[in-house]
């Protein structure tokens, strides 16, 4: 039996720790978003780090495509308007920085908010805003929140006020592959269309399925790794250590999803404290726990996507790696709310 230390008491809310116990007793996963906070963010400060895999142009894509389309995305936009950026988890905002200086020197943005869930990174965003916009970034709204709930409201709402016949329109970037990571992106979807209205455009980066540079482990679980660091975060702090079990990494065909997944190699209890009382979550021998997924689609489906949450696709753009896309996506006729 292992009891969590005082620093996962010390990272998560009561509510965070109720969603880790439900997530692994209901559904064998330790929730993704919630190793951001805590020692997982600390991984984000020199960059990602993969632990066997050579991710680097992949990375790049993801770092320069919103600022490579820059021109294109403001052509989305009423010509008049000014822009407002919403980041959706906007990590170290490297890939956002680019995009904002263009709209600086065009005298098109009117402002920058996000919401990320994690302190920690947002910290770390507001120190490298302030490096690069020393002038600007006081003005920048950024607050702790997770997006796929009520917490969206604070940065993006159908009803925002403040909007006359100079706009803005609302880029809402959601970068990174971040949407690929929840496991239900179509619910994350709808939930951000529902708050945006006419005149705003979805901004997404994701890596996708091309049917070329497929990851090994597509055909067959590879045992060890690779994995990044970061996804056995939330484990340490549970207090469960490395050596009870071996990370897999594989793909899922019925979902479409590749993943990490740790394999118990011997019996593992945890004991934790929620709501005062003592709740145990108990792992056999050969149980698994998934801590990362991401859905693996190609551009069709990708596509067929948006069009079901709600969207129109404006947009579709690769990058150079040929495996990360730049999708802009404004809402589709009937969902329009104002
Ligand atoms: C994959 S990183 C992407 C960061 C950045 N957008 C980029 O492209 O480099 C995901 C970011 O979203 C944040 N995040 C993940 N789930 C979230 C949620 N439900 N609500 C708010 N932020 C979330 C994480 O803390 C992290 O900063």
């Amino acid at each position: 039996m292992v009891s969590p230390g005082e620093e996962f008491y010390r990272t998560y809310t009561a509510a965070q720790v109720k969603a880790v116990v439900a997530a692994l007793s209901e559904r064998a996963e330790f929730p993704y978003e919630l190793t951001y906070l805590g020692g997982g963010s600390r991984l984000w400060h020199n960059g990602e780090t993969v632990s066997n895999s050579d991710n680097t142009p992949v990375l790049g894509d993801m770092d320069t495509l919103l600022t490579r389309y820059a021109e294109e995305l403001l052509a989305l936009a009423p010509a008049s308007w000014s822009v407002r950026i919403v980041d959706l988890g906007p990590g170290t905002t490297r890939p956002v920085r680019g995009l904002l200086r263009r709209l600086l020197d065009r005298s098109r943005l009117e402002g920058y908010r996000a919401i990320d869930i994690s302190a920690e990174l947002l910290a770390l965003a507001r120190e490298n805003l302030v490096a690069e916009f020393p002038e600007r970034a006081e003005g920048f709204d950024l607050r702790r929140g997770d997006f796929t709930g009520s917490d969206l409201a604070q940065v993006l709402s159908a009803a925002d006020p403040h909007r006359d016949d100079l706009g803005p329109a609302r880029f809402v970037v959601l970068a990174g592959g971040t949407l690929y990571n929840f496991a239900d992106p179509g619910r994350v979807l709808r939930h951000v269309g529902e708050a945006m209205r006419e005149g705003d455009v979805l901004l997404l980066t994701l890596r996708i399925d091309t049917g070329v540079d497929r990851p090994p482990f597509m055909d067959r679980v590879s045992v060890g790794g690779p994995y990044k660091p970061q996804q056995l975060a939330g484990l340490d702090l549970l207090g469960i250590d490395r050596s009870w079990y071996v990370p897999e990494t594989g793909y899922d065909p019925e979902r479409s999803e590749v993943f990490v997944r740790v394999r118990f190699s011997e019996p593992v209890a945890v004991n934790v404290t929620m709501d005062g009382r003592q709740r145990t979550i108990s792992f056999r021998a050969g149980d698994t726990v998934v801590v990362w997924r991401y859905l693996y689609v190609d551009r069709s489906a990708l596509v067929d996507q948006l069009t079901r949450s709600g969207f129109a696709v404006r947009l579709l753009e690769q990058g150079e790696s040929g495996q990360v896309v730049l999708v802009a996506a404004t809402l589709a006729e009937r969902t329009r709310t104002d």
